[in-house]
């Protein structure tokens, strides 16, 4: 499995000042240096992390792999289409969600995310819905062309440690064979960390783990390097 690393909590706390520090774009080569697969930025609406200059910024950086995570709208479209990221992930937005809680309807709006994904797969984008693992939405994605889900791990992640951990992963884990099954390949991220990462390793087949606030939280206290570094070698099936 791969590793994507989420550097939007670096933003928010370099905004909380309104400065320039701490550095995305320090943090995406820091990132690069460690060798993640990708750099994975969410462009919200309300830009109360990642700016546009930061995306285009790490756009320009060389041999890095930009995620990029947006809503589904006109704007965003627009935006994509002329930065070319390598990925999008297409994400649900509501402004006063803390993080993006649940995945995105696109069997509810499924004429708008063909329209929607067929001019980024037309440039080449990897186009990628972040959903939750239901059978409904899984199959209505293999309508849109899009190669790519990104299955939510929140549940699973709140669950892990309780009683309802089975349940909700099997219902994961299900969701990753049921998608493969129709052809489309598989990521999941959200709310991962360095414990419920590890059954993430009972999945087959995932490509790609994009994980964000246990690592920036991790890096406070041992570096963004030696924080990625542990997680890369988690994600990558080096430490049991
Ligand atoms: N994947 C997607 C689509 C997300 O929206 C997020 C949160 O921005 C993540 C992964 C990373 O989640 P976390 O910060 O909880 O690791």
């Amino acid at each position: 499995m791969l590793l994507g690393v989420n550097i939007d909590h670096v933003a928010t706390l370099r905004n909380a000042r309104g400065g320039i520090e701490p550095d995305v774009l320090t943090a995406a080569r820091i990132c690069k240096e460690c060798g993640v697969a990708s750099i994975t930025t969410h462009l919200r609406e309300d830009r109360r992390h990642i700016k546009d200059k930061d995306v285009e910024a790490i756009r320009m950086l060389p041999r890095v792999r930009l995620n990029l995570e947006m809503a589904m709208t006109k704007e965003m479209q627009e935006i994509a289409l002329r930065l070319r990221p390598h990925a999008v992930c297409i994400v649900p937005e509501r402004r006063q969600e803390v993080t993006t809680e649940g995945g995105l309807d696109v069997a509810g709006q499924l004429k708008w995310a063909i329209e929607f994904t067929k001019p980024l797969l037309e440039k080449k984008i990897e186009v990628s819905f972040f959903i939750d693992p239901d059978v409904h939405q899984i199959s209505a994605v293999s309508k849109t062309g899009a190669p790519f889900i990104e299955l939510h791990t929140g549940r699973y992640s709140e669950a892990f440690g309780t009683l309802e951990e089975e349940k909700v992963f099997e219902e994961l884990k299900g969701g990753a064979i049921f998608a493969q099954n129709f052809g489309l390949k598989v990521n999941a991220g959200h709310g991962l960390n360095y414990q419920n990462v590890r059954r993430m390793h009972e999945i087959p087949n995932l490509v790609e783990l994009n994980i964000g606030h246990s690592i920036i939280s991790r890096a406070v206290f041992v570096g963004l390097e030696q924080a990625v570094k542990e997680m890369k070698a988690l994600v990558e099936g080096q430490v049991f």
